[in-house]
């Protein structure tokens, strides 16, 4: 098992995007990341996304982390990435599982706790004094390198959207898609709580219309500020 924990200046729902996106191997390719991802199911309920891909591997690193059996021959596994607000869980098929736990913090603030567990192919007397070592190993020069990517392109996103936040641009996977869709939903549902809650206990202060709401910084600020109580209502476990 091997902890990572993460700050990013974006905001949570554009890190969720970027957990979800199985299609972002590109970015990762110098070290050896996955390629030729293929969404193969997608699930969606009133809480939760669970999407099922294909993707493969080849190479010493991912050889060194038991992804495929030969360096020099591709192996295709299948994953499945589950999202429920906020937070993740993914299984590699037999071979590893992440818990990743997301905080948001603010409208362009967010961290994440994430737990790593890899299968290595070790016999157990010669894992067990070496998994302190492997783990720190395996942080310091895989994972770290991988998160350093996905924070650097997550936060100019989040640059990229405040620079314009009428931008239009087109998204071609499904699995986002859907991750939209729920943030979206949960926004409505948490606002139509707030509101028959604020009538219900307080007629002096005026509650924020739906109609009222209508650029992103307003479900932004919303979500944040919400986070707490959705976070309650929809942690997994
Ligand atoms: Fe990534």
């Amino acid at each position: 098992m091997v902890p990572v924990n993460a700050h990013f200046q974006a905001h949570f729902s554009i890190c969720n995007e970027n957990t979800m996106d199985v299609f972002h191997g590109f970015l990762h390719q110098e070290l050896q990341g996955w390629f030729d991802p293929v969404l193969t199911s997608l699930k969606e309920t009133q809480s939760s996304v669970c999407a099922e891909y294909n993707v493969s591997y080849k190479g010493r690193m991912a050889q060194f982390l038991g992804l495929c059996d030969r360096a020099d021959q591709v192996t295709t596994l299948p994953i499945s990435v589950n999202y429920r607000y906020p937070h993740y869980y993914s299984s590699l098929q037999g071979i590893s599982s992440l818990y990743l736990m997301r905080l948001p913090v603010g409208l362009h603030e967010s961290r994440s706790f994430a737990l790593f567990f890899f299968k290595v192919r070790l016999p157990r007397w010669i894992l067990k004094p070496l998994k302190p070592l492997l783990e720190v190993v395996i942080q310091r020069f895989v994972l770290n390198k991988f998160l350093a990517q996905d924070i650097e392109m997550i936060e100019s996103e989040q640059r990229n959207y405040l620079a314009n936040p009428q931008r239009r641009y087109v998204e071609i996977n499904p699995a986002i898609i859907a991750i939209q869709r729920l943030i979206v939903q949960q926004y409505e549902q948490f606002m139509q709580e707030s509101s028959q809650s604020a009538y219900r206990g307080n007629q002096d202060k005026k509650p924020i219309s739906l109609s009222q709401v209508v650029s992103q910084e307003d479900l932004c600020e919303v979500i944040a500020s919400g986070q707490a109580e959705l976070t309650k209502e929809n942690t997994i476990g």
